[in-house]
């Protein structure tokens, strides 16, 4: 890990090294419904980034997928491996960065994320290198805060480059570093949050479902 994102699993780990769960136990409620209308085969693999202390690999895991994790938060495993024993399913996870990870070619039939903020410069680059990791068919689904988030205090970064453009982020996740993309769904809500202290009331979210061709 390079220096910046040493510091960020600093954060992290303080934030993540509490014995609440820092966004609650259950999985953020726009993956499970998009999720929900799959039907994972027996040997289905779903790879959840930035899961921080596990919650929707654990419960996508109880749905029957072979669920993996990679974040920089070593307390995020620490509680993603007591949620996933309380539930009595496994989840592999990794220490792992998005800038350094590699990624092997067509081997999850769905990634999803919640809150997975990062500078724009790494987003651009990285975030669509992850969908190379799907077969085709496979699902990505995500949920991130609007930059029209900013000014509100139900949770997601305090800074506009971390937050999301929905026009940018599509022309990201489809364009020279994605491989070919279907859009399912796209859009910008304003939602109300129940996740935790961290996220709860009124909140301005992008919603993304995309398929690999
Ligand atoms: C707001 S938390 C969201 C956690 C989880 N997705 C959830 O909804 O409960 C953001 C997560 O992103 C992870 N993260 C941030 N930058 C990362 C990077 N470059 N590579 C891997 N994980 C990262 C953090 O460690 C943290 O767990």
């Amino acid at each position: 890990m390079d220096e910046n994102a040493t510091s960020s699993a600093e954060m992290w780990d303080r934030r993540f090294g509490l014995d609440e769960y820092a966004y609650g136990r259950e999985p953020n409620q726009w993956l499970k419904i998009r999720i929900e209308s799959m039907t994972p085969k027996s040997n289905s693999r779903a790879l959840f980034p930035a899961d921080g202390e596990g919650r929707n690999a654990v419960w996508a895991a109880t749905k029957g997928w072979k669920a993996e994790v990679f974040d920089l938060s070593k307390e995020g495993m620490k509680k993603c491996f007591l949620l996933a024993e309380a539930h009595q399913v496994a989840v592999d996870y990794h220490i792992d960065d998005l800038v350094t990870r590699s990624f092997d070619q067509e081997k999850y039939d769905l990634i999803a994320c919640s809150w997975f903020h990062t500078p724009s410069v790494i987003r651009k680059r990285h975030m669509p290198r992850m969908l190379h990791s799907l077969n085709p068919g496979g699902h990505f689904v995500m949920e991130g805060y609007h930059q029209s988030q900013l000014p509100l205090s139900s949770g997601g970064p305090k800074s506009l480059d971390l937050l999301f453009d929905l026009d940018l982020l599509l022309a990201e996740m489809t364009g020279e570093y994605a491989p070919k993309m279907d859009i399912i769904h796209a859009s910008v809500e304003t939602t109300v949050l129940d996740e935790s202290d961290l996220h709860r009331g009124e909140a301005r979210v992008v919603r993304l479902h995309l398929t690999k061709t």
